[in-house]
C-alpha cells in the first residue's frame, strides 16, 4: 500500500524550493514569493524549515521562526495528492523537535478559523485555542484563530511526539538533525 511507504524528512534547501513554491501554489491564496523564501533560508539561526520527500518528490514542508524563547509556525502545507497519508505530520515532528534544540519552550502559530482539518492536526501536537485575531486574512476578511503549546522542550511533549511518530503507518528516514 502506498501509506506504507518510507519517507525522508530533511533541511529544506535552496534547490527544494521550485518543488515547495508549486505546492504553495496548488494550497495557498496567496503564495510566498521566492524572494521571502531565500530570505528565510538566509537566516539558519532563527529558522527551522524542513521538507517531506517519498523518493525524490517533495510532497510537503514546514516552517518555524524562533522569537526569544518561542517558535513560531510560519507554514505547513502538503501536497494535496498526499493528503491524509501523514505528511504535515512528519513536518511539524520536524519543527517541534528543532525548535526544542533551538531552546523554544513554547511554540505558537496562526490557522484559518475555517481550516478544520489543519486545527485538529494542531491539537493532535498539543496545540490548544488561545485567542482570536479579526480579519488577520485580509484577502478574504478571515479571522485567525491563535493556538499554542507549552513546556515544548519537556519530556512530556517530546514523548508526545514519539508517540504521534509511532501511529503513522509508514516509516520515515530523518535527514533532519
Ligand atoms: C492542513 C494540511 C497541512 C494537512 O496535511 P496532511 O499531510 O494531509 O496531514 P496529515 O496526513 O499529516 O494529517 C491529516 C489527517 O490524516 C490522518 N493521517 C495521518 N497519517 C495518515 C496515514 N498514514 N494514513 C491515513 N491517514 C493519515 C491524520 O490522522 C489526520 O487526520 P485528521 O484530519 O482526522 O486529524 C494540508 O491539508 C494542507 O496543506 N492544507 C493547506 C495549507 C494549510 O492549510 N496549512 C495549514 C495552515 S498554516
Amino acid at each position: 500500500m502506498t501509506d506504507q511507504r518510507e519517507m525522508t524528512v530533511e533541511p529544506m534547501r535552496r534547490r527544494h524550493l521550485g518543488a515547495v513554491r508549486e505546492i504553495d501554489t496548488k494550497v495557498y491564496p496567496r503564495p510566498w514569493s521566492l524572494a521571502l523564501y531565500l530570505q528565510e533560508l538566509n537566516r539558519p539561526e532563527t529558522r527551522i524549515y524542513s521538507i517531506v520527500r517519498d523518493e525524490k518528490v517533495i510532497v510537503g514542508y514546514g516552517g518555524l521562526m524562533v522569537v526569544g524563547t518561542d517558535g513560531h509556525v510560519t507554514s505547513v502545507a502538503t501536497d494535496p495528492e498526499y493528503a491524509g497519508r501523514g505528511v504535515a505530520t512528519r513536518a511539524l515532528l520536524s519543527i517541534c523537535r528543532g525548535a526544542a534544540l533551538k531552546d523554544c519552550t513554547a511554540l505558537t502559530l496562526e490557522v484559518r478559523s475555517s481550516n478544520a482539518g489543519a486545527q485538529r492536526l494542531y491539537a493532535r501536537f498539543g496545540f490548544a485555542e488561545a485567542g482570536v485575531r479579526k480579519n488577520y486574512y485580509t484577502d478574504v476578511g478571515e479571522d485567525a484563530v491563535i493556538m499554542w503549546a507549552h513546556r515544548t522542550d519537556e519530556a512530556e511533549f517530546l514523548g508526545d511526539l514519539r508517540e504521534i511518530e509511532a501511529a503513522l503507518s509508514g516509516p520515515t528516514r530523518w535527514l533532519d538533525q
